[in-house]
């Protein structure tokens, strides 16, 4: 059993401290936010994550995760302490480090025995070399030694409890060996490959990795689009593609883009820190366009099949969270879409299993609905945008027959469109097709 904080309780944070605290740790997690804590310490997670409030209540009842907005209290007897705060986007696409540095400053202030500071934050290269800066030149008491690792995160919203308790691998970089082994061991159970590294190298595979997976999406996006001038269909070309094991089938899935609190920010801040730095990041720009144009795409065939004007048109749209099984709304392709729809004049209508209530704190002028068939009741068109498990068994005559028109765009391609047409739908997936439309010819 080890002694470890937590500073940040978001999505990072919590998934971390409670899943370390399922590994039989003492862990406390300390945020400036206090409604959050308050709202913790009942056993309450103030967002939606699969499988973590159980976890956090397990482990509540047991004695081994405390919740407190009181750095002196959480990191008392800290061995490690890890931070997973917020790294949002600056105006230039640069990662804003303000939360960083003020964690930072307060791990300096309260640092009175020696202790492992772990950045599990996605920051820019070189972060981990300010972090230990910033601890440095705050300590009250300069003889206390620390060491900073990175160790980031590799967790997916929706499954963040699963992919932390089976990690493909775990990466740790640091000026000490002797500190990121440390870490590692908290990480034994979990049977991973650990690779340890330098700081910079640790914090460089974290955006590679995310950037490498926004790629993957971004080209299979464009073959969609190819396979739509051709006539070929896109879900089993990247079938016949991933079936290659130097390829592998996942992130080739071909839809509306990557959106969420991760790929577009690190894309973006990935390209920023090269062009700064003397490098041409053509593959990332491009990456970040193909991305904007697929949602731009979808708009602008919806607009073709309504006759070339969206104006006053009934639009549902079905799912808004940035992906299933969550209810994050950042970056979200929902949003870019609802509002281009309404730029033209559409009215648009809503529903989303988890996301709603975040929806409408950024979303105004949407008619936010019940469930799926009061989206569709009246639709000129019905939108698919986040591909929920319950969106992939409606009874999809029922909602034909709801609809004003029935011109279904599936964003995801998440239905089969030979069956869509029988049913009379106006079908369009991405990349099925000529147009779109699907191999076999169709409306
Ligand atoms: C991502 C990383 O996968 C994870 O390792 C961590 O670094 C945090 O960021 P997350 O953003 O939660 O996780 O979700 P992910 O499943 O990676 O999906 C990101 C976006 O890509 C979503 O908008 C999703 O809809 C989209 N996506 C994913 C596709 O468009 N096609 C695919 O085949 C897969
Ligand atoms: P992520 O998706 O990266 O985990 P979130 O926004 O979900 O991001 O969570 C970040 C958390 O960090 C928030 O709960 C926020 O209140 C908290 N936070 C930000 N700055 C500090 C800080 N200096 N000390 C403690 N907590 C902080």
């Amino acid at each position: 059993m080890k002694e470890i904080a937590v500073i940040g309780a978001g999505y990072v944070g919590l998934v971390t401290g409670a899943c370390f605290a399922d590994l039989g740790n003492r862990v406390w997690c300390v945020d400036v936010n206090e409604a959050k804590i308050e709202s913790l310490k009942m056993g309450k997670v103030p967002f939606f994550e699969p499988g973590l409030e159980e976890i956090v209540r397990r482990n509540l009842k047991a004695g081994r995760i405390f919740f407190t907005t009181s750095y002196a209290e959480a990191l008392k007897n800290a061995e490690f302490i890890f931070i997973a705060v917020n790294t949002p986007e600056g105006s230039e696409g640069e990662a804003d480090l303000s939360y960083v540095e003020a964690a930072a400053k307060e791990i300096a202030k309260h640092l009175d025995h020696p202790v492992i500071v772990v950045n599990k934050s996605t920051v820019p290269i070189g972060t981990g070399d300010i972090v230990a800066e910033i601890i440095r030149e705050n300590m009250a008491n300069p003889s206390i030694p620390f060491w900073v690792v990175s160790n980031p995160e590799f967790l997916r919203e929706g499954s963040a409890v699963h992919d932390f308790m089976n990690p493909d691998r775990i990466v740790l970089g640091s000026t000490s060996r002797e500190a990121a082994e440390k870490v590692a061991e908290l990480y034994a159970p979990l049977q991973a490959p650990v690779i340890i590294t330098d700081l910079r190298t640790a914090e460089m595979i974290k955006y590679a990795s995310n950037a490498f997976l926004a790629t993957k999406i971004s080209f299979i996006n464009e073959i969609a689009n190819i396979c739509e001038a051709l006539g070929a269909d896109v879900k089993v070309v990247a079938w016949g593609m991933g079936l290659d094991h130097r390829i592998g089938p996942e992130f080739l899935g071909a839809g509306i883009g990557w959106g969420g609190s991760c790929f577009p920010k690190d894309v973006r801040a990935l390209a920023y820190m090269a062009a700064t730095h003397g490098c041409h990041p053509q593959l990332l720009r491009s990456v970040i366009e193909i991305n904007q144009d697929q949602r731009r795409r979808l708009v602008h065939k919806l607009r073709s099949l309504l006759g070339g004007s969206l104006r006053n048109k009934v639009i549902g749209i079905l799912g808004l969270a940035f992906k299933p099984n969550t209810d994050d709304m950042r970056e979200a392709p929902s949003v870019e879409i609802i509002h281009m729809l309404q730029h033209e004049g559409a009215k648009v209508k809503a529903y989303d299993p988890a996301a709603m209530e975040n929806a409408k704190a950024i979303l105004n002028g949407v008619e936010f609905k019940e469930d799926p068939y009061q989206v569709a009741e009246g639709a000129d068109a019905l939108i698919l945008v986040t591909e929920w498990n319950e969106f992939k068994q409606l009874d999809m005559e029922r909602i034909k027959n709801l609809m004003r028109k029935p011109i279904l765009m599936d964003g995801r391609n998440i239905y089969d469109p030979e069956k869509m047409r029988a049913l009379g739908f106006i079908y369009r997936g991405i990349g099925r097709g000529f147009d779109g439309a699907g191999t076999s010819g169709g409306s």
